[in-house]
């Protein structure tokens, strides 16, 4: 098939999701135009006065995804998508961050512990043309965290056309270990987002109330901002950190030969001990951190499998696996016969976790999520307060919840819909105590921002608040399906 024709099925599926899944993501060799894999830049800021300091210019530009069209999009000190930001354990940054972009946006630093006027989420508006400079102390364990807009009921359309990148964080325990860890090398970051186009090359984002109720899944990846790419692995050890930058597509990653990987990490850090997989679910916002072997030489292709979305969905469930949202595709190509022998490793050890005894959280605290189903389904609501955490749709001007500073919180997260959400808090690294009625697995035993709990699920969470407090400045906890968010699916959490 010819670009051409991929663009025609992109068409049709423009027409309607109902054609979406006829079309799938790619039933062709999508590795055919062999697209470079792109790094992207790695940027360590400058240590002025004992700070590291970075300047982020938030502009527009524009990005050929198919050769030959042009795409309108935005970006970070780039056209799509903002360069990765590295920093230490016990660092105290500044980032002046310019907005360039004609318009209003935020920037927020998922997954960081900090102050809450620091957070960057819809109460931290960077005016069109004014510069923000947050300053705060890295407090977080080595980790991949990530820096997105969060303007409220603009975060989805924003982070859609670019805004986004990433954030690792080095501390002296994770560098010791000898992970692969030379980045770009041996040490790959992923960014994987999936975006629908229109027949000039434009960004199709939401256009119809299934995509606000489902949220808006795209027919073609872009990974680090290319489709389809073809890394040449360097080394015969390599680490991939990856990121579910969608605005609501869930993967369940693996490779097309079956081979396993090694879990090393999650959304705050490393594991104890590695785990070994074949696949690994991931949903919106969520990181991992993998080292695979690719010593045989041989090409192989990461890809996401069926069986991404949980199996209770019953008729949402079948609806989103008809229109396609549930399927078999392929992400990228790595090819490792020039990869060189690697003097790094996976330890059995990896890093020692503290001990949290549910008996010290303060108290249990009731999230419920639940949508409005039929009115966005049918047609004819406006899509936005369709979405609800414990009845009620998000207003800046409301708490709805008080924590304590040096405290632990247990969450009890109650998913009253037929759709898997990711919940989000912001401010801190929290664990999993019980998901979907079972005990988390080893995979699952990790430092998390982000937990997905299955339609009429449930979670248990053991949540830290910890640092700072603020008696007016909140934080927010949201699904980060950012078409639930920005439909109202987000509360506000003072920590004092
Ligand atoms: Cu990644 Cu409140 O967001
Ligand atoms: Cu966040
Ligand atoms: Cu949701």
């Amino acid at each position: 098939m010819k670009r051409r024709n991929f663009l025609i099925s992109g068409a049709v599926a423009t027409a309607g999701v109902a054609v979406f899944g006829a079309n799938s993501l790619y039933s062709y060799d999508i590795f055919k135009q062999k697209r470079k894999f792109a790094v992207p830049p790695l940027y360590e800021g400058k240590k002025i006065g004992g700070k590291r300091v970075f300047n982020l210019n938030l502009q527009k530009g524009e990005m050929e995804f198919f050769k030959g069209l042009k795409t309108q999009t935005i970006g970070i000190n780039a056209p799509f998508l903002g360069p990765t930001l590295r920093a230490k354990k016990g660092d105290m940054i500044q980032v002046n961050i310019k907005n360039s972009l004609g318009y209003d946006s935020t920037i927020h630093w998922h997954g960081f512990e900090l102050p809450a006027k620091m957070d960057g989420g819809p109460h931290q508006i960077i005016k069109n043309g004014a510069t923000w400079s947050p300053e705060f102390a890295i407090k977080n364990r080595a980790s991949m965290l990530w820096y997105h807009s969060h303007l409220l009921h603009q975060t989805g359309v924003q982070v859609y056309k670019g805004l986004a990148g990433l954030f690792i964080l080095d501390d002296d325990e994770s560098q010791n270990l000898n992970l692969p860890s030379e980045y770009g090398v041996d040490d790959i970051p992923i960014v994987l987002q999936d975006r629908n186009f229109n027949n000039d090359g434009s960004f199709r984002y939401v256009s119809s109330q299934q995509e606000k109720m489902m949220g808006i899944h795209g027919n073609y990846v872009l990974v680090n901002g290319v489709i389809a790419p073809t890394l040449e692995a360097k080394k015969k050890l390599t680490r991939f950190r990856i990121l579910n930058g969608s605005n609501a597509r869930y993967y369940l990653l693996g490779f097309s030969d079956n081979r396993k990987f090694q879990l090393i990490g999650s959304d705050g850090g490393l594991l104890e001990k590695p785990v070994t997989l074949g696949q690994i679910k991931l949903a919106p916002a969520q990181r991992i951190d993998i080292v695979v072997d690719l010593s045989d030489g041989k090409d192989v292709v990461l890809k996401s499998y069926k069986g991404a979305l949980s199996q209770n969905m019953g008729m949402m469930g079948m609806m989103m696996g008809n229109m396609g949202f549930d399927i078999e595709f392929d992400l990228m190509k790595i090819q490792s016969k020039d990869a060189k022998n690697s003097n790094a490793k996976v330890p059995q050890n990896l890093i020692k976790h503290p001990v949290w005894n549910p008996k010290d959280a303060v108290g249990v605290r009731n999230i419920v999520l639940q949508m409005r189903m039929g009115i966005g389904m049918m047609g004819g609501g406006n899509g936005e307060d369709n979405f609800f955490i414990n009845g009620k749709s998000m207003d800046m001007h409301r708490i709805d919840a008080i924590a304590k500073k040096d405290t632990f919180e247990i969450w009890k997260v109650v998913n009253k819909s037929p759709m898997a959400h990711p919940l989000h808090i912001h401010n801190t690294q929290f664990k999993t105590l019980a998901i979907n009625g079972r005990k988390p697995d080893a995979s699952e035993s990790g430092f998390m921002d982000t937990i997905s709990v299955d339609p009429m699920g449930i979670a248990y969470i053991m949540v830290p608040f910890r640092y700072y407090s603020d008696n007016k400045v909140p934080y927010m906890f949201h699904c980060h399906i950012l078409e639930h968010e920005d439909g109202g699916m987000m509360g506000q959490l003072l920590v004092t």
